[in-house]
């Protein structure tokens, strides 16, 4: 196969947030990248697009992070049609604004519109527990996004699989490891199960910021730093250029730096 091409640092970037499966922390995840991304680059660089009619994203962002921009377009049913044509022009007039990212909060769901719509992306995040209840449904959902990257001969989306809800000292990812084997996929700095961001939402987001929280502090922290220098700096498509392959699964432990 051809090389990969590589896209210009400066690039807009956008980064879909996605899973078939429901309540594995898309919306945290989207959230708190946002976040990270807000203390690395000027934060009005940053567009989050929250496509949940649950509008959890819009609700805290709004009143943790105002700098941030946030779009609410709803993916539902009723309005799929129209508000995936939004999100579409949204990302395709962000192409041309260097140094823009948008993250794209997606809801639970098959359908395929929204497939076709995360297969645009410059990379998706997909967040899943270790749990096979939620390893099966991710990993049909790496299939259909393979699939349209295959019908289209496309090297991106990058698909980062972020591994969430990691129960406290595992260090045996090898569940996961070997279910993606065959696919397409990095693995991302894993997140803890961390009781403050089970409660994340209960509060108010000022709350939040006050507790201290310092293991969800680092394992977001190291997430983020680990998108800058992954997806944002481009390593990724380094990676892939090298190695001109398509086995490019990042093993954990050296995803830190
Ligand atoms: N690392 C974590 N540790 C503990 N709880 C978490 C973590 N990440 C997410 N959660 C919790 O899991 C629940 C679901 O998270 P979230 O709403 O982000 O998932 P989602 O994938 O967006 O769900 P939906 O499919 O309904 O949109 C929330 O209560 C959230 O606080
Ligand atoms: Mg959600």
């Amino acid at each position: 196969m051809s090389k990969i091409k590589t896209k210009p640092l400066n690039d807009a970037k956008s980064i879909f947030v996605a899973n078939v499966k429901g309540g594995v922390g898309k919306s945290t995840l989207s959230i708190m990248l946002a976040r990270e991304l807000a203390e690395r680059m000027p934060p009005q660089n940053i567009t989050v697009i929250d496509t949940d009619l649950q509008r959890t994203a819009t609700e805290f962002l709004t009143n943790s992070n105002p700098e941030i921009n946030v779009e609410f377009l709803p993916i539902t049913p009723a309005f799929e049609n129209t508000n995936i044509s939004l999100v579409q022009q949204f990302i395709k007039q962000n192409e041309f604004r260097p140094g823009h990212v948008v993250i794209v909060d997606t809801p639970a769901g098959s359908s395929q519109r929204l497939w076709n719509l995360v297969a645009e992306g410059y990379a998706v995040l997909i967040p899943t527990t270790l749990s096979n209840a939620d390893l099966l449904p991710t990993e049909n959902f790496i299939r259909s996004i393979d699939k349209v990257k295959a019908r289209y001969g496309k090297y991106h989306p990058h698909l980062i699989v972020c591994p969430n809800k990691i129960p406290f000292g595992q260090k045996d990812f090898s569940v996961m490891a070997d279910r993606l084997n065959n696919h397409d996929v990095v693995i991302g700095p894993a997140l803890r199960d961390l009781a403050s961001v089970r409660h994340f939402y209960n509060g108010k987001a000022e709350k939040w910021e006050n507790k201290s929280n310092s293991n969800a502090q680092s394992d977001f922290e190291q997430f983020g730093s680990f998108i800058e220098k992954y997806v944002l700096n481009g390593e990724l498509d380094k990676i892939y250029n090298k190695n001109n392959t398509s086995k490019n699964v990042i093993p954990f432990g050296k995803t830190s730096n």
